[in-house]
Protein backbone atom coordinates (compact mmCIF):
# COMPACT_ATOMS: atom_id res chain seq x y z
CA UNK A 1 0.00 0.00 0.00
CA UNK A 2 1.23 4.03 -0.51
CA UNK A 3 1.33 5.48 2.48
CA UNK A 4 0.47 9.36 2.30
CA UNK A 5 1.75 12.51 4.57
CA UNK A 6 0.17 15.91 4.07
CA UNK A 7 1.74 19.34 5.06
CA UNK A 8 -0.80 21.17 6.08
CA UNK A 9 0.70 24.21 5.85
CA UNK A 10 -2.09 27.00 6.25
CA UNK A 11 -0.58 29.37 3.48
CA UNK A 12 -0.31 26.34 1.17
CA UNK A 13 2.66 25.33 -0.95
CA UNK A 14 2.80 27.91 -3.43
CA UNK A 15 3.73 31.28 -3.27
CA UNK A 16 1.13 32.81 -3.92
CA UNK A 17 -1.08 30.59 -2.66
CA UNK A 18 -2.01 32.18 0.53
CA UNK A 19 -3.53 34.91 -1.86
CA UNK A 20 -5.87 32.86 -3.31
CA UNK A 21 -9.93 33.17 -3.35
CA UNK A 22 -10.09 29.60 -2.05
CA UNK A 23 -7.42 30.19 0.70
CA UNK A 24 -7.70 31.13 4.68
CA UNK A 25 -8.57 34.52 4.93
CA UNK A 26 -6.52 34.64 8.61
CA UNK A 27 -3.87 31.58 8.23
CA UNK A 28 -1.44 33.55 10.98
CA UNK A 29 -1.86 31.38 14.57
CA UNK A 30 -5.31 29.73 13.40
CA UNK A 31 -5.65 27.09 15.54
CA UNK A 32 -9.02 26.38 14.25
CA UNK A 33 -7.51 26.18 10.53
CA UNK A 34 -5.02 23.81 11.45
CA UNK A 35 -7.53 21.19 13.11
CA UNK A 36 -9.66 21.55 9.59
CA UNK A 37 -6.54 20.79 7.76
CA UNK A 38 -5.82 17.44 9.93
CA UNK A 39 -9.44 16.43 9.85
CA UNK A 40 -9.56 16.57 6.56
CA UNK A 41 -5.91 15.36 6.31
CA UNK A 42 -7.65 11.92 8.81
CA UNK A 43 -10.78 11.94 5.98
CA UNK A 44 -8.83 10.98 3.07
CA UNK A 45 -6.83 8.44 5.74
CA UNK A 46 -3.47 9.86 5.27
CA UNK A 47 -0.95 8.03 7.43
CA UNK A 48 0.27 11.27 9.41
CA UNK A 49 0.12 15.34 8.88
CA UNK A 50 3.74 16.68 8.58
CA UNK A 51 4.93 20.27 10.17
CA UNK A 52 7.64 22.03 9.09
CA UNK A 53 9.55 24.35 11.27
CA UNK A 54 12.82 26.81 12.11
CA UNK A 55 13.56 28.70 15.28
CA UNK A 56 13.82 32.02 13.56
CA UNK A 57 12.39 35.10 11.46
CA UNK A 58 13.96 34.95 8.32
CA UNK A 59 14.13 37.47 5.12
CA UNK A 60 14.00 40.80 7.34
CA UNK A 61 17.25 41.96 5.04
CA UNK A 62 15.02 41.56 2.14
CA UNK A 63 12.03 43.88 2.99
CA UNK A 64 9.62 42.68 -0.33
CA UNK A 65 9.99 39.32 0.40
CA UNK A 66 9.38 39.60 3.92
CA UNK A 67 6.62 41.55 3.33
CA UNK A 68 5.36 39.18 0.98
CA UNK A 69 5.93 36.00 3.09
CA UNK A 70 6.81 32.23 1.13
CA UNK A 71 5.59 29.31 2.91
CA UNK A 72 8.78 27.82 4.33
CA UNK A 73 9.23 31.81 6.09
CA UNK A 74 6.99 31.13 9.01
CA UNK A 75 7.30 34.31 10.83
CA UNK A 76 4.90 33.49 13.22
CA UNK A 77 4.27 29.67 13.58
CA UNK A 78 2.92 27.20 16.81
CA UNK A 79 5.83 25.57 18.75
CA UNK A 80 4.78 22.43 16.74
CA UNK A 81 4.85 19.86 19.64
CA UNK A 82 2.26 22.42 21.37
CA UNK A 83 -0.16 22.38 18.28
CA UNK A 84 -0.07 19.01 17.21
CA UNK A 85 -0.93 17.88 21.27
CA UNK A 86 -4.10 19.95 20.68
CA UNK A 87 -4.86 18.53 17.03
CA UNK A 88 -4.26 15.38 19.09
CA UNK A 89 -7.25 16.07 21.24
CA UNK A 90 -9.69 16.66 18.14
CA UNK A 91 -8.71 13.49 16.00
CA UNK A 92 -8.68 9.75 16.36
CA UNK A 93 -6.13 8.07 13.40
CA UNK A 94 -3.97 10.67 11.54
CA UNK A 95 -0.65 10.87 12.52
CA UNK A 96 1.37 13.73 13.99
CA UNK A 97 4.60 14.57 13.05
CA UNK A 98 6.52 17.73 13.94
CA UNK A 99 9.95 19.05 13.15
CA UNK A 100 12.39 19.53 15.87
CA UNK A 101 16.35 20.26 14.84
CA UNK A 102 19.10 18.44 16.75
CA UNK A 103 21.28 21.19 16.24
CA UNK A 104 20.02 24.01 18.89
CA UNK A 105 17.81 22.12 20.63
CA UNK A 106 18.88 19.41 23.73
CA UNK A 107 17.84 15.63 23.71
CA UNK A 108 16.54 15.11 27.33
CA UNK A 109 13.53 18.19 25.84
CA UNK A 110 13.21 16.40 22.37
CA UNK A 111 12.44 12.90 23.81
CA UNK A 112 10.33 14.52 26.83
CA UNK A 113 7.95 16.69 24.09
CA UNK A 114 7.60 13.74 22.10
CA UNK A 115 7.36 11.37 24.33
CA UNK A 116 4.28 13.28 26.05
CA UNK A 117 3.20 13.79 22.25
CA UNK A 118 2.47 10.31 21.85
CA UNK A 119 1.36 9.36 25.16
CA UNK A 120 -1.59 12.55 24.50
CA UNK A 121 -2.07 11.33 20.92
CA UNK A 122 -2.30 7.34 22.20
CA UNK A 123 0.56 6.35 19.81
CA UNK A 124 0.60 8.61 17.29
CA UNK A 125 3.50 11.18 17.21
CA UNK A 126 6.44 11.35 14.83
CA UNK A 127 9.78 14.04 15.22
CA UNK A 128 11.09 15.15 12.39
CA UNK A 129 14.96 15.18 13.00
CA UNK A 130 16.26 17.90 11.13
CA UNK A 131 19.91 19.70 11.81
CA UNK A 132 17.95 22.81 10.40
CA UNK A 133 18.23 24.78 7.28
CA UNK A 134 17.72 28.43 8.31
CA UNK A 135 21.41 29.45 9.09
CA UNK A 136 19.59 32.79 10.97
CA UNK A 137 18.65 30.06 13.52
CA UNK A 138 21.70 30.42 14.97
CA UNK A 139 21.55 34.08 16.62
CA UNK A 140 18.85 32.66 18.60
CA UNK A 141 21.24 30.13 20.56
CA UNK A 142 24.20 31.58 21.47
CA UNK A 143 26.20 31.32 18.32
CA UNK A 144 27.02 34.13 15.80
CA UNK A 145 26.96 31.56 12.56
CA UNK A 146 25.44 28.05 12.15
CA UNK A 147 27.11 25.49 12.50
CA UNK A 148 29.43 23.47 9.40
CA UNK A 149 27.72 20.48 8.22
CA UNK A 150 30.09 17.96 9.55
CA UNK A 151 29.60 19.14 12.76
CA UNK A 152 25.55 19.29 12.65
CA UNK A 153 25.48 15.28 11.51
CA UNK A 154 28.02 14.24 14.27
CA UNK A 155 25.66 16.58 16.78
CA UNK A 156 22.61 14.96 15.08
CA UNK A 157 23.84 11.01 15.24
CA UNK A 158 24.66 11.34 18.99
CA UNK A 159 21.65 13.74 19.65
CA UNK A 160 19.38 10.63 18.17
CA UNK A 161 21.18 8.08 20.13
CA UNK A 162 20.45 9.72 23.29
CA UNK A 163 16.83 10.40 22.83
CA UNK A 164 16.08 6.88 21.63
CA UNK A 165 17.88 5.68 25.21
CA UNK A 166 15.89 8.02 26.96
CA UNK A 167 12.39 6.88 25.50
CA UNK A 168 13.42 3.03 26.34
CA UNK A 169 14.62 4.30 30.37
CA UNK A 170 11.66 2.45 31.16
CA UNK A 171 10.20 -0.96 30.77
CA UNK A 172 6.42 -1.56 29.31
CA UNK A 173 5.58 -2.87 32.86
CA UNK A 174 7.20 -0.78 35.27
CA UNK A 175 4.22 1.14 36.34
CA UNK A 176 2.11 -1.20 38.01
CA UNK A 177 0.18 1.42 39.76
CA UNK A 178 -1.52 -0.94 42.32
CA UNK A 179 -3.90 0.40 44.48
CA UNK A 180 -4.07 -2.67 46.88
CA UNK A 181 -0.77 -3.52 47.36
CA UNK A 182 0.46 0.01 47.38
CA UNK A 183 3.26 -0.27 44.92
CA UNK A 184 3.08 2.49 42.41
CA UNK A 185 6.39 1.25 39.92
CA UNK A 186 8.69 -0.75 40.02
CA UNK A 187 12.23 0.25 40.68
CA UNK A 188 13.68 -2.98 38.97
CA UNK A 189 12.34 -1.57 35.89
CA UNK A 190 13.36 1.70 34.94
CA UNK A 191 17.54 2.21 35.00
CA UNK A 192 19.31 5.86 34.21
CA UNK A 193 21.17 6.03 30.22
CA UNK A 194 24.35 7.09 31.85
CA UNK A 195 25.28 8.90 28.52
CA UNK A 196 28.33 10.47 27.95
CA UNK A 197 29.72 11.72 24.65
CA UNK A 198 31.51 14.44 22.92
CA UNK A 199 28.62 16.69 22.56
CA UNK A 200 25.73 15.65 25.62
CA UNK A 201 25.82 14.12 28.84
CA UNK A 202 22.59 12.97 30.15
CA UNK A 203 22.30 10.46 33.13
CA UNK A 204 18.84 9.62 32.71
CA UNK A 205 16.06 7.79 33.00
CA UNK A 206 13.71 9.86 30.99
CA UNK A 207 10.77 11.15 33.29
CA UNK A 208 7.91 9.65 31.03
CA UNK A 209 6.87 6.00 30.58
CA UNK A 210 7.55 4.00 27.98
CA UNK A 211 5.26 5.34 25.17
CA UNK A 212 2.53 3.55 23.63
CA UNK A 213 4.61 3.43 19.81
CA UNK A 214 7.65 2.14 22.29
CA UNK A 215 9.19 5.08 20.43
CA UNK A 216 7.36 7.74 18.54
CA UNK A 217 8.48 7.26 14.91
CA UNK A 218 11.31 9.36 13.74
CA UNK A 219 11.42 11.13 10.14
CA UNK A 220 14.15 13.05 8.68
CA UNK A 221 14.73 15.43 5.73
CA UNK A 222 18.59 15.82 5.20
CA UNK A 223 19.28 14.58 1.34
CA UNK A 224 23.36 15.56 1.49
CA UNK A 225 25.52 12.68 1.97
CA UNK A 226 25.29 12.82 5.59
CA UNK A 227 21.86 13.19 6.03
CA UNK A 228 20.98 10.20 3.98
CA UNK A 229 23.76 8.25 5.95
CA UNK A 230 21.88 8.97 9.39
CA UNK A 231 18.56 8.21 7.68
CA UNK A 232 19.87 4.87 6.58
CA UNK A 233 20.99 4.21 9.71
CA UNK A 234 18.31 5.46 12.39
CA UNK A 235 15.25 6.99 10.43
CA UNK A 236 11.38 5.40 10.34
CA UNK A 237 10.49 7.48 7.48
CA UNK A 238 12.14 10.22 5.34
CA UNK A 239 10.17 13.29 3.62
CA UNK A 240 12.38 12.58 0.56
CA UNK A 241 13.12 15.81 -1.92
CA UNK A 242 13.92 15.14 -6.02
CA UNK A 243 12.74 17.64 -8.89
CA UNK A 244 12.04 14.61 -10.92
CA UNK A 245 11.01 10.69 -10.84
CA UNK A 246 14.81 9.54 -11.87
CA UNK A 247 16.20 11.83 -8.96
CA UNK A 248 13.59 10.32 -6.68
CA UNK A 249 14.43 6.31 -8.13
CA UNK A 250 18.09 7.17 -7.31
CA UNK A 251 17.92 8.81 -3.86
CA UNK A 252 15.50 5.46 -2.63
CA UNK A 253 17.92 3.02 -4.23
CA UNK A 254 20.89 5.38 -2.27
CA UNK A 255 19.78 5.24 0.84
CA UNK A 256 17.79 1.90 1.33
CA UNK A 257 21.10 0.50 -0.44
CA UNK A 258 22.90 2.25 2.77
CA UNK A 259 20.85 0.04 5.57
CA UNK A 260 22.06 -3.42 5.30
CA UNK A 261 25.63 -2.30 6.59
CA UNK A 262 23.38 -0.89 9.85
CA UNK A 263 21.40 -4.80 9.67
CA UNK A 264 18.41 -2.84 8.80
CA UNK A 265 15.98 -4.40 6.43
CA UNK A 266 15.11 -1.75 3.88
CA UNK A 267 10.94 -1.56 3.95
CA UNK A 268 11.89 -0.63 7.84
CA UNK A 269 12.24 3.45 6.82
CA UNK A 270 9.64 4.59 4.28
CA UNK A 271 10.69 7.33 1.92
CA UNK A 272 7.85 9.79 0.60
CA UNK A 273 8.83 12.38 -2.01
CA UNK A 274 7.31 15.86 -1.61
CA UNK A 275 5.15 16.54 -4.59
CA UNK A 276 2.73 19.57 -5.55
CA UNK A 277 -0.22 18.51 -6.48
CA UNK A 278 -2.58 20.61 -8.91
CA UNK A 279 -5.83 18.94 -9.22
CA UNK A 280 -9.40 20.07 -10.22
CA UNK A 281 -11.74 17.75 -11.23
CA UNK A 282 -10.87 18.01 -15.25
CA UNK A 283 -6.95 18.41 -16.33
CA UNK A 284 -8.47 22.30 -17.74
CA UNK A 285 -9.71 23.22 -13.79
CA UNK A 286 -6.21 22.13 -12.67
CA UNK A 287 -4.20 23.93 -15.09
CA UNK A 288 -6.42 26.97 -14.89
CA UNK A 289 -5.08 26.86 -10.90
CA UNK A 290 -1.91 26.34 -12.08
CA UNK A 291 -1.97 29.46 -13.99
CA UNK A 292 -3.99 31.83 -11.79
CA UNK A 293 -1.41 30.89 -9.12
CA UNK A 294 1.75 32.16 -11.53
CA UNK A 295 0.16 35.33 -12.06
CA UNK A 296 0.23 36.16 -8.26
CA UNK A 297 3.71 36.17 -8.14
CA UNK A 298 5.78 39.10 -9.49
CA UNK A 299 8.78 38.57 -11.27
CA UNK A 300 10.24 41.07 -8.44
CA UNK A 301 9.33 38.56 -6.58
CA UNK A 302 10.26 35.76 -7.78
CA UNK A 303 13.86 36.68 -8.60
CA UNK A 304 14.18 37.59 -4.89
CA UNK A 305 12.58 34.36 -3.69
CA UNK A 306 14.73 32.30 -6.23
CA UNK A 307 18.01 34.30 -4.98
CA UNK A 308 17.28 33.70 -1.45
CA UNK A 309 16.39 29.54 -2.01
CA UNK A 310 19.73 29.55 -4.08
CA UNK A 311 21.91 31.95 -1.30
CA UNK A 312 23.27 34.21 -4.16
CA UNK A 313 21.68 37.71 -5.38
CA UNK A 314 20.22 37.27 -8.56
CA UNK A 315 18.41 40.97 -8.62
CA UNK A 316 20.57 42.65 -11.39
CA UNK A 317 20.43 40.14 -14.14
CA UNK A 318 18.74 40.14 -16.89
CA UNK A 319 15.14 38.25 -16.33
CA UNK A 320 15.92 36.49 -19.66
CA UNK A 321 19.79 35.46 -19.58
CA UNK A 322 21.22 32.67 -17.91
CA UNK A 323 22.02 32.05 -14.22
CA UNK A 324 25.81 32.67 -13.49
CA UNK A 325 26.04 28.96 -13.06
CA UNK A 326 30.16 29.44 -12.45
CA UNK A 327 28.98 31.46 -8.87
CA UNK A 328 26.33 29.16 -7.84
CA UNK A 329 28.73 26.29 -8.05
CA UNK A 330 30.42 26.97 -4.54
CA UNK A 331 28.70 25.21 -1.59
CA UNK A 332 26.66 27.25 1.15
CA UNK A 333 26.32 26.67 4.75
CA UNK A 334 22.48 25.61 5.27
CA UNK A 335 19.61 24.97 2.90
CA UNK A 336 22.17 23.30 0.54
CA UNK A 337 19.84 20.49 -0.98
CA UNK A 338 17.01 22.18 -2.26
CA UNK A 339 19.77 24.93 -3.44
CA UNK A 340 21.34 21.95 -5.26
CA UNK A 341 18.28 20.20 -7.13
CA UNK A 342 17.38 23.64 -8.36
CA UNK A 343 21.52 24.62 -9.70
CA UNK A 344 21.61 20.96 -11.76
CA UNK A 345 18.16 21.51 -13.28
CA UNK A 346 18.71 24.75 -14.38
CA UNK A 347 22.07 23.31 -15.65
CA UNK A 348 20.71 20.23 -17.05
CA UNK A 349 17.54 21.92 -18.99
CA UNK A 350 19.67 25.11 -19.95
CA UNK A 351 17.14 27.83 -18.12
CA UNK A 352 17.24 31.50 -18.03
CA UNK A 353 16.31 33.22 -15.09
CA UNK A 354 12.96 34.02 -15.52
CA UNK A 355 12.31 30.00 -16.23
CA UNK A 356 13.88 28.79 -13.61
CA UNK A 357 12.07 31.18 -10.78
CA UNK A 358 8.88 29.73 -13.15
CA UNK A 359 9.90 26.24 -12.59
CA UNK A 360 10.87 26.63 -9.28
CA UNK A 361 8.32 28.90 -7.39
CA UNK A 362 5.03 26.11 -8.29
CA UNK A 363 6.49 23.72 -6.34
CA UNK A 364 9.42 25.33 -4.76
CA UNK A 365 12.02 22.74 -6.43
CA UNK A 366 9.92 19.63 -6.09
CA UNK A 367 8.11 17.46 -8.35
CA UNK A 368 4.65 18.75 -9.60
CA UNK A 369 1.83 16.59 -10.34
CA UNK A 370 -1.45 18.52 -12.30
CA UNK A 371 -3.95 17.64 -13.97
CA UNK A 372 -7.47 15.76 -13.45
CA UNK A 373 -7.51 13.31 -10.56
CA UNK A 374 -7.20 10.06 -12.75
CA UNK A 375 -3.81 11.62 -14.12
CA UNK A 376 -2.36 13.02 -10.45
CA UNK A 377 -3.40 9.33 -9.62
CA UNK A 378 -1.35 7.70 -12.59
CA UNK A 379 1.39 9.72 -11.92
CA UNK A 380 1.08 9.02 -8.70
CA UNK A 381 0.65 5.18 -9.02
CA UNK A 382 3.71 4.93 -11.80
CA UNK A 383 6.28 6.61 -9.25
CA UNK A 384 5.57 4.10 -6.86
CA UNK A 385 5.67 1.31 -8.98
CA UNK A 386 8.80 2.55 -10.18
CA UNK A 387 10.42 2.85 -6.28
CA UNK A 388 11.08 6.25 -6.43
CA UNK A 389 9.05 6.33 -3.08
CA UNK A 390 6.83 4.32 -0.44
CA UNK A 391 4.20 6.91 -0.84
CA UNK A 392 4.18 10.72 -1.11
CA UNK A 393 4.64 13.36 1.22
CA UNK A 394 1.91 16.05 -0.74
CA UNK A 395 1.96 19.76 -0.96
CA UNK A 396 -1.58 21.46 -2.20
CA UNK A 397 -0.65 24.82 -3.35
CA UNK A 398 -3.77 26.38 -1.78
CA UNK A 399 -5.55 25.52 1.48
CA UNK A 400 -7.73 24.00 2.77
CA UNK A 401 -9.12 23.52 -1.16
CA UNK A 402 -6.03 21.76 -1.83
CA UNK A 403 -6.10 18.81 0.42
CA UNK A 404 -9.72 18.94 0.09
CA UNK A 405 -9.99 18.58 -3.53
CA UNK A 406 -7.09 15.67 -3.09
CA UNK A 407 -9.05 13.90 -0.54
CA UNK A 408 -12.28 14.29 -2.46
CA UNK A 409 -10.88 13.37 -5.55
CA UNK A 410 -7.53 11.72 -6.02
CA UNK A 411 -7.75 9.61 -2.84
CA UNK A 412 -11.22 7.55 -4.15
CA UNK A 413 -9.09 7.05 -6.96
CA UNK A 414 -5.87 5.58 -5.05
CA UNK A 415 -8.53 3.70 -3.17
CA UNK A 416 -10.53 2.12 -6.75
CA UNK A 417 -7.03 1.03 -7.92
CA UNK A 418 -6.39 -1.03 -4.39
CA UNK A 419 -2.99 0.86 -4.03
CA UNK A 420 -4.37 2.79 -1.08
CA UNK A 421 -6.67 2.07 2.53
CA UNK A 422 -10.00 2.93 2.48
CA UNK A 423 -10.37 2.62 6.26
CA UNK A 424 -7.31 2.78 9.03
CA UNK A 425 -6.30 -0.82 10.02
CA UNK A 426 -4.86 0.15 12.97
CA UNK A 427 -4.91 3.22 15.48
CA UNK A 428 -1.14 4.25 15.84
CA UNK A 429 1.67 5.83 13.52
CA UNK A 430 3.64 3.05 13.72
CA UNK A 431 1.21 0.72 12.38
CA UNK A 432 -0.33 2.82 9.32
CA UNK A 433 3.31 3.29 8.11
CA UNK A 434 3.66 -0.65 8.81
CA UNK A 435 6.98 -0.81 10.40
CA UNK A 436 8.03 -2.75 13.51
CA UNK A 437 7.37 -2.76 16.84
CA UNK A 438 10.52 -0.29 18.74
CA UNK A 439 13.45 -2.36 19.87
CA UNK A 440 13.72 -1.51 23.59
CA UNK A 441 16.91 -2.80 25.50
CA UNK A 442 14.17 -4.05 27.72
CA UNK A 443 12.69 -6.39 25.71
CA UNK A 444 16.28 -8.73 25.70
CA UNK A 445 15.75 -8.75 29.45
CA UNK A 446 13.10 -11.30 31.05
CA UNK A 447 11.42 -9.60 33.63
CA UNK A 448 13.00 -12.30 36.14
CA UNK A 449 16.62 -11.75 35.15
CA UNK A 450 15.98 -8.08 35.41
CA UNK A 451 14.30 -9.02 38.99
CA UNK A 452 17.52 -11.05 40.09
CA UNK A 453 20.01 -8.47 38.40
CA UNK A 454 18.90 -5.81 40.58
C1 LIG B 1 11.93 18.01 2.01
C2 LIG B 1 12.73 18.67 3.07
C3 LIG B 1 12.09 19.21 4.21
C4 LIG B 1 12.83 19.86 5.20
N1 LIG B 1 12.21 20.41 6.30
C5 LIG B 1 12.96 21.13 7.19
C6 LIG B 1 12.36 21.81 8.29
O1 LIG B 1 11.16 21.77 8.48
N2 LIG B 1 13.15 22.51 9.12
C7 LIG B 1 14.50 22.58 8.95
O2 LIG B 1 15.17 23.24 9.73
N3 LIG B 1 15.09 21.93 7.93
C8 LIG B 1 14.36 21.24 7.06
N4 LIG B 1 14.95 20.61 6.02
C9 LIG B 1 16.40 20.66 5.96
C10 LIG B 1 17.09 19.35 6.21
O3 LIG B 1 16.42 18.44 6.98
C11 LIG B 1 18.51 19.53 6.69
O4 LIG B 1 18.55 19.68 8.07
C12 LIG B 1 19.15 20.73 6.05
O5 LIG B 1 18.90 20.67 4.68
C13 LIG B 1 20.63 20.74 6.21
O6 LIG B 1 21.12 19.47 5.93
P1 LIG B 1 21.91 19.04 4.64
O7 LIG B 1 23.24 19.67 4.87
O8 LIG B 1 21.88 17.56 4.74
O9 LIG B 1 21.20 19.56 3.43
C14 LIG B 1 14.22 19.96 5.04
C15 LIG B 1 14.84 19.41 3.91
C16 LIG B 1 14.12 18.78 2.94
C17 LIG B 1 14.85 18.22 1.77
Amino acid sequence: MMHLACIPNLVGGHLGGWRHKDAFDRPVMNLEAFIEMSQIAERGKFDCVFLADGNGVRDMDRPALFAANHPSARPSFFEPTTLLSAVAMVTKRVGIVATATSTYDEPWMVARRFASMDHISKGRAGWNLVTASNAGDALNFGRSEHMGREDRYARAQEFYEVVAALWDSWADDAFPQDKASGQYLDPTRVRPIDHSGPHFTVKGPLNISRTPQGRPIVFMAGQSAPGMELAARYADALFGAGTTKQDCIDAYADIKGRMARYGRSPDTLKILPGVSVFTGRTAAEAEDLYLELQSLISPALGVHYLSKMLVHDLENLPLDGPLPLDDLAEETLGGSSLRRYIIDMARRDKLTLRETYQRTLPALGGPVFKGSPTQVADEMEDWWRSKAGDGFTIMAPVQPSGLRDFVDLVVPELQRRGIFRKEYETTTLRGHLGLPDAPSRWHAAPKKAERGAA
